[in-house]
């Protein structure tokens, strides 16, 4: 997947600095967001990172994962994932911060069109990079709403604030309880007892741009008929029966599933399964915005041993289930749904059937040695852990001819070094 060129392979020089985000999983809270109600999203072990040098010219942006190099200018036309890159360069210079012309390199393993938030963690480790590389302090709820307005100004979907706080501050085996109104949120262990299992339907997500902005719209017009700012205003079902269907239903979710989130944050592992799969009944009926398969893998889910709850996870209409499982099983679980579940090719994304998506291979020192015509590149690939630890697993000798012409690696030396 990410087998694509090093940033020295593609642009003749080492990063200056490298960054990385998670994708994320929503435990709770779907559709809540944009009605300024409250969320508990987690992060899940992939990531994306982002190295990034200072170049000349224009801006250019290789993607590892597709194999493919852009380039955008200033004012130029955005297209593709330079949509989010560009975009939080944008949203930088809009904030007056000078951006000289950019050499970026993105590698992500967060699957695309899977209700993860491939976009938003691509958006926050591209801003953690260009903070870093161009000297920036920017606190880690700034480069939330930072990317949440590269996400709604430059690549044309306008979401809630969820995905992008819980990639920019969520952190591996916690939920993050975020009420959306006030941006005050808290960071909480998952309950006792407990893992997450994360299926992806095999599904891609479709309609789910035009489906959303409709839903968006739809809640907005029920917020305007019942005469409130939004939807979290509403705290008695009551107040509903005046509105016409589907307003009634669609409002009827947003209500109970604020409920939910605010149940689950006191609620042991069975009453939080309980309230997951309560929240997908509500995603399937009142919002309508699952999918048949979607609601067959959330009921094979539901029914395996040692699964306290289960649901869509998202903006729906494909993608990923999520489910609270007895700590320990997950595994075992996911590969049995993934192999009874047939209809399609489902897969297990969280526990990482990577050999370790948590390890994402990042340059961390170059030093050049000069020899004769030949110039030896000894390059030192760290691995980082989702811990924030880091090891160095992997060592990297190649050369280069001093003319320029690239070579490839002339010997690999590996070994734990720290
Ligand atoms: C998408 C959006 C989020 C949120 C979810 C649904 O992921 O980006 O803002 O609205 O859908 O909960």
């Amino acid at each position: 997947m990410n087998s694509g060129r090093s940033f020295l392979q593609v642009f003749g020089i080492p990063p200056t600095v490298t960054a990385a985000a998670p994708g994320r999983v929503n435990l709770l809270g779907d559709h809540t967001d944009y009605n300024g109600g409250f969320v508990l999203p987690s992060v899940i072990p992939q990531e994306t990172v982002v190295e990034a040098a200072l170049g000349t010219g224009v801006h250019q942006v290789y993607s590892a994962t597709l194999g493919r190099l852009l380039q955008f200018g200033e004012g130029g036309e955005l297209a593709e994932f330079g949509r989010y890159v560009g975009g939080c360069v944008r949203v930088l210079e809009n904030r007056g911060v000078a951006v000289p012309p950019l050499r970026l390199r993105i590698a992500s393993q967060v699957p695309v069109g899977a209700g993860l938030s491939s976009s938003a963690a691509l958006e926050v480790a591209t801003l953690r990079a260009l903070a870093d590389l161009l000297g920036i302090v920017l606190e880690a709820e700034e480069i939330a709403l930072l990317a949440h307005c590269a996400e709604t100004e430059f690549a044309g979907v306008s979401c809630g604030i969820m995905d992008q706080m819980a990639c920019s501050l969520g952190e591996a085996g916690r939920m993050l309880y975020l009420d959306t109104s006030t941006l005050e949120r808290k960071l909480l262990p998952l309950p006792a007892g407990a893992e997450v299992l994360v299926v992806h339907s095999g599904i891609p997500r479709s309609l789910v741009t035009s489906a959303y902005n409709e839903r968006r719209a739809e809640c907005e017009a029920a917020a305007a008929m019942l005469g409130v700012e939004s939807l979290r205003a509403v705290e008695e079902l009551g107040m509903l029966k005046v509105l016409p269907s589907p307003l009634r239903e669609r409002a009827r979710h947003v209500v109970t599933e604020n409920a939910r989130v605010l149940a689950a944050l006191e609620a042991a592992a069975p009453e939080f399964g309980t309230l997951m799969s309560q929240s997908h009944a509500s995603l399937r009926d009142d919002y309508a915005v699952s999918l048949p398969a979607l609601d067959a893998l959330v009921a094979a889910l539901q029914h395996s041993n040692d699964v306290f709850g289960a649901r869509l996870t998202g903006a729906g209409f494909g993608g990923c289930c999520v489910a609270l499982v007895a700590e320990g099983t997950a595994a075992a679980t996911g590969n049995r749904i993934t192999k009874t579940h047939l209809e399609f090719s489902t897969s297990v994304v969280v526990p990482s059937t990577l050999s370790d998506a948590r390890l994402q291979p990042t340059l961390f020192a170059c030093d050049k040695l000069v020899v004769g015509p030949v110039q030896l590149v000894q390059t030192v690939v760290i691995l980082s852990s989702h811990h924030k630890a880091f090891d160095i697993l992997f060592l990297h000798y190649g050369f280069k001819f001093v003319n320029g012409t690239a070579g490839e690696p002339t010997a690999h030396g590996s070994g734990k070094l720290a």
